[in-house]
């Protein structure tokens, strides 16, 4: 009898506690939002999830993971937030092709997903209602990238080294499949070469959008090559710092020996790579306005509105907000500073 009594009051202290943890969560009226991140570990979404955590002070409590670059470990943490009631979920995928096991996941639960950063197919987004994504338009980030590189190219023909009138470049490339480092890789060279300059692709590898991986591949590609390396294309910032690190090891940017380098996102320690006169230029990949109107629309479908409910964002026809990108050079850096403040 004894036992029975203890374990009764276990039970009534148990739910008690229960019911004022949910109640503490729910007395401000405020929607439990389920984010995942597909790793902390990334130099461009740790500004993202900023802009998400900040837009979201009062206005939802954010269930907020490190998917720690694993899908089977996003998928895990997509179920937990289900079950724990979450009002809608907000997915940076890890694999952008896991798009389908999520919406799967989430029509199961009748929950409303944002999908941000990494893109899903567009048939894969279209087969579910309550399916939306925020992010760019990749390709523009290449096109303004290959216009940069072309005008420094033709306003510098000291960095034509071997004066043969081809651009040999080498280019790091992000994570293979993804839509942004596909779409900037292609476009950048294509539109260097439609504003009619001669390229020779000396390397292309992926540096996995990360800056060590990157600093490896330069001192590799700096030993191999040396002096035949005339532009550095990088389809972010992450890995244009590291490269950077290896040709200031390799002399560069010193006694007037110079080498190019772009990027893109425009995060604050490229801003002040522009500054010192290492980096040619990059493109504003504008987090503050993707994590902005990726909880802007969470919330509201979270809250059984219309995703644009109250904001200024547009969808395409493929349901996705597409924020601009913004060619970033000396000349216009401080917009670009506070664009990431
Ligand atoms: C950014 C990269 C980032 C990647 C993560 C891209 O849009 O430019 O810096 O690593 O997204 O998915």
């Amino acid at each position: 009898m004894k036992k029975f009594m203890a374990m009764l009051l276990i039970l009534v202290m148990v739910f008690s506690l229960a019911a004022c943890s949910s109640d503490s969560k729910e007395s401000d009226g405020n929607p439990t939002i389920g984010v995942t991140i597909y790793k902390y570990d990334d130099n461009f979404m740790s500004f993202v999830r900023r802009a998400i955590e900040t837009a979201a002070v009062d206005k939802a409590v954010l269930e907020m993971n490190d998917s720690q670059n694993s899908q089977a470990t996003q998928n895990d943490q997509v179920d937990t937030m289900i079950s724990k009631g979450a009002k809608a979920l907000a997915i940076n995928l890890v694999d952008p092709q896991a798009a389908s096991a999520i919406i799967e996941k989430a029509k199961k639960a009748d929950l409303p997903v944002v999908f941000f950063n990494k893109e899903p197919e567009t048939s894969v987004l279209a087969s579910y209602d309550k399916a939306w994504y925020v992010g760019t338009a990749s390709a523009e980030a290449g096109v303004i990238q290959g216009e940069l590189i072309a005008n420094g190219w033709k306003a510098n023909p000291d960095w034509d080294r071997n004066g043969d009138g081809v651009m040999s470049y080498v280019l790091l490339k992000g994570e293979p499949g993804h839509p942004d480092a596909e779409a900037r890789t292609k476009y950048a060279v294509e539109t260097v070469v439609a504003a009619g300059i001669a390229v020779e692709e000396l390397e292309l590898q992926t540096g996995m959008w990360d800056s060590v991986k990157g600093k490896e591949l330069m001192d590799a590609w700096i030993a191999k090559h040396g002096d035949a390396i005339e532009m550095v294309i990088c389809n972010n910032d992450g890995m244009a710092l590291g490269a950077i690190q290896s040709l200031n090891a390799a002399g560069y940017f010193n006694d007037g020996k110079y080498m190019p380098v772009v990027g893109v996102d425009a995060i604050p320690d490229a801003l002040e790579q522009i500054k010192e006169g290492k980096m040619a230029g990059t493109v504003l990949n504008d987090a503050k306005n993707q994590g902005g109107a990726t909880f802007d629309l969470a919330l509201n479908v979270a809250n059984g509105k219309d995703p644009l409910d109250g904001t200024s964002w547009t969808l395409d026809a493929g349901k996705a907000v597409r924020v601009p990108y913004v060619a970033v050079t000396i000349d216009n850096i401080t917009f670009a500073e506070e664009a990431y403040k």
